[in-house]
């Protein structure tokens, strides 16, 4: 089977459980307040400083496992900063502050881009090809939910300019998956990681979910 089939087998089941975690459905459905969404993309804000953080992404854009990935058109730091100028009052930086599950995730990112360029590979899959992917489906549910002009300020993160066809660019990112130069037990140890993140991420809507419980 091709590594990108691999990965995202072995993540299915931890795909299902993120997606339909307490908070997760709560915005999905339309049951949250743009307080509780601009608390998240806060979070997204701490996860992406981390993933594309240019003290590890220099070294990570020269390395033979991680050059592929590393591509200007998916950077998301931007967009997040426009958006939580939207979304929240001037000088949002100073105050934000990540949740403790952000602080794993924002930690583990880290030490992948230090010291395991593989392992990186498993966090920068799980965003950005779930961004390509299912964060299209939550930048319409927050367009109608909360109002924000279609693709505009509130939801850009979702928006990758950049990239013409997603769907061809979703299927070269699994040609680069396939074309990984790694023997199988790295594979496995990278779908291992993946399986990590995706945690991470669930760990992330308790956090949040604990933050902005229904009041029904
Ligand atoms: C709650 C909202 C979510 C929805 C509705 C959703 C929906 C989807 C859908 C429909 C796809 C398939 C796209 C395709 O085949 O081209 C997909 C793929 C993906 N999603 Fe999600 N997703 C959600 C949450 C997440 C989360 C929280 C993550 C991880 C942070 C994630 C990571 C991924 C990844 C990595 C893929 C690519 C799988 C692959 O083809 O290899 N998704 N998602």
């Amino acid at each position: 089977m091709l590594f990108s089939a691999v990965i995202r087998t072995a993540s299915q089941t931890q795909h299902t459980e993120a997606e339909n975690s307490t908070f997760m459905s709560d915005l999905l459905g339309g049951r949250l307040g743009v307080d509780a969404y601009a608390r998240y993309t806060e979070q997204l804000w701490f996860v992406y400083q981390a993933l594309e953080s240019p003290a590890h992404t220099a070294a990570l854009a020269a390395h033979p496992v991680t050059a592929p990935f590393l591509r200007p058109e998916l950077l998301r730091l931007p967009a997040l900063e426009r958006d939580l100028d939207h979304l929240l009052p001037a000088g949002w930086q100073h105050r934000a502050h990540p949740l403790p599950a952000t602080v794993a995730y924002t930690a583990r990112i880290a030490e992948t881009a230090r010291d395991w360029p593989a392992g990186y590979v498993a966090h920068h899959y799980t965003r950005y090809l779930g961004d390509l992917s299912g964060g299209q489906v939550i930048r319409g549910i927050a367009e109608k939910t909360w109002g924000f002009t279609r693709k505009g300020d509130g939801v850009r993160f979702y928006v990758f300019d950049a990239i013409g066809n997603p769907a061809a660019f979703k299927r070269d990112y699994r040609g680069w998956l396939d074309a990984l130069p790694l023997d199988d037990l790295e594979k496995q140890r990278v779908v291992d990681e993946c399986r990590g993140a995706f945690a991470l991420n669930t760990r992330l809507f308790a956090d949040l979910g604990r933050a902005f419980p229904l009041s029904a």
